[in-house]
Parts: C-alpha cells; structure tokens; sequence
C-alpha cells in the first residue's frame, strides 16, 4: 500500500471514503466531494489512475488516496490503521468498488471469475465493514452506503454472479443496519445505470445512451450527504 501526499482539512466538511475511486462512479464521486469541500479518503488497485485523480481533485492535499485491494483483509485492516493514525476517521463511507463477470451463463462462469465478484463485492464490503465500523463507533454516528444494483433487488440472465452479490449486499447491509448503535446507518444503494466500463462490459455499445458518471455524481452526492440515522436499513436509489 502507498500513500500520496495528504493533510487534513478543517471546518465542518465531511470526511468521505469512497471505495473504487480510480474510474467509474467512484472517482466522479470522490470529485465532486472534493469540490464541495468535504476531504475524501478513496482506494483502488491502479495506482496510475490514483495519481492522476489526486491531482484532479480540489485541493490536492486534503485528501488521501490509497492502493488497497478491497478482497485483501490484510490490506483494509492497514488503510483502518492508516486512517486511525492520522486521525481522518470517516464520517460518511461509499463502497463501490465493484466488479462484474463477462456476459455468460452461469454454467459458462469459470470459478475463479465467479469468486472474484464474490470476492470483490460481498466479501469486499464486509473487510471494510469490519475494521472501519469499530474505528467510527466512539464517534456516536456515521453513514455506511454500499453500492447496490437493481441487479441486487432483480434477476437478470448472463450475470447471476454479479446478481448473487448484489443481493448478498442487500442482506449484508440489513443485517448489519441491526447491529449499528443509535446515531448510525447503513444503507444499500442502488446507483441507477450509469454509462461506466462495468456497464460497457454487460451493455456493449449501448451503455453510450445513459447517463455519464459527472450527472449522476451530482445527484448522488447530495444524496449520500444528506443521509441521517433515520435512513438505516434502507434499500435506497439514486
Ligand atoms: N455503472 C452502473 O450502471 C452500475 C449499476 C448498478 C450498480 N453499480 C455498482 O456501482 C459500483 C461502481 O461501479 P462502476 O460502474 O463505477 O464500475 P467500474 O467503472 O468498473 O469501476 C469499479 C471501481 O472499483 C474498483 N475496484 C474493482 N475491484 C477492486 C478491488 N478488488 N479493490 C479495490 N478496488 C476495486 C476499480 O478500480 P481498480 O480496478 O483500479 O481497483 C474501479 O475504481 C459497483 O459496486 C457496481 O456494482 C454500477
């Protein structure tokens, strides 16, 4: 794991981590935080991608961006350690680092790629779950958001292990809205269809026709923002 440059910010911005922040919704959501001045602490694998988001983000310096394999519970038990010892407990957390399987059926899906969705998409968010929600408890509240589908709440041909997870993140995120004190949610959201690689992978050229990652961020971020304890265990969509 590498670290960039980074300092806190002050003021009563939120501090936001973003999973998947280096393409996708991820990274236009971690932007358009940046621009409403909250400081993001954001993750991913390519550490190309991460450089050039850092430099993109408003004021660079504020935020931290991390190469972390979210499947690795070694990885997200260090990036909690890191967060811990800089004192940038998040406020608010957005797992959407997300992966999907090529178009196949199910008896087509060779096992390794069908563990990697798993990997990447149930066991993923629990890693993140499991060393964050300790770190944000003694604060007496935050907001957990993991990205859900309607893939996650339907049935689609072609992509039952991407469905399998995302209704997995459904069911993960109300059982664990349960075990959430007071001041506290988790939620599952579903973003809508947004015209992202993971959709070009199940959409083909057609993903083109939806709405690009810069429109539906601004929606998403007032969103996210703006969700209180009320919303835990709620199914939601942008
Ligand atoms: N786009 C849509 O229409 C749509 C619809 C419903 C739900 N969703 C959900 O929304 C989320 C974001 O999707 P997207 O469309 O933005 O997908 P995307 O463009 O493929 O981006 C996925 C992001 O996840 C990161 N990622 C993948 N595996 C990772 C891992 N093991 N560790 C850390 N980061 C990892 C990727 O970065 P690296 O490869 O650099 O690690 C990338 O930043 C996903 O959970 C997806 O299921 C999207």
């Amino acid at each position: 794991m590498t670290t960039a440059s980074f300092s806190r910010s002050n003021g009563a911005a939120k501090t936001v981590m973003v999973t998947g922040v280096s393409k996708g919704l991820g990274r236009a959501l971690a932007l358009e935080l940046s621009k409403r001045g909250h400081t993001v602490i954001g993750c991913s694998r390519s550490q190309e991608k991460l450089n050039s988001l850092q430099s993109e983000l408003a004021a660079p310096d504020r935020h931290l961006l991390l190469n972390v394999d979210v499947r690795s519970n070694s990885s997200v038990e260090e990036l909690a350690r890191l967060v811990m010892e800089k004192k940038v407990v998040p406020d608010i957390i957005v797992n959407s680092a997300g992966t999907i399987n090529k178009n196949n059926r199910i008896w087509e899906v060779p096992a390794e790629e069908f563990d990697t969705v798993i990997d990447t998409n149930v066991k993923g968010v629990a890693n993140v779950m499991r060393h964050f929600i300790p770190l944000m408890i003694p604060k007496r509240q935050g907001i957990i958001v993991n990205m859900s589908s309607g893939w996650g709440r339907s049935g689609a041909a072609l992509v039952a292990p991407y469905c399998a997870s995302k209704w997995a993140v459904e069911g993960l995120s109300r059982a664990v809205a349960k075990e959430m004190p007071d001041g506290f949610a988790v939620v599952a959201l579903s973003p809508g269809v947004i015209n992202t690689e993971m959709l070009q992978s199940c959409f083909g050229s057609s993903a083109s026709v939806y709405q690009t990652p810069e429109a539906w961020s601004l929606k998403a971020a007032t969103m996210i923002l703006n969700l209180t304890a009320a919303d835990n265990g709620a199914s939601l969509t942008v």
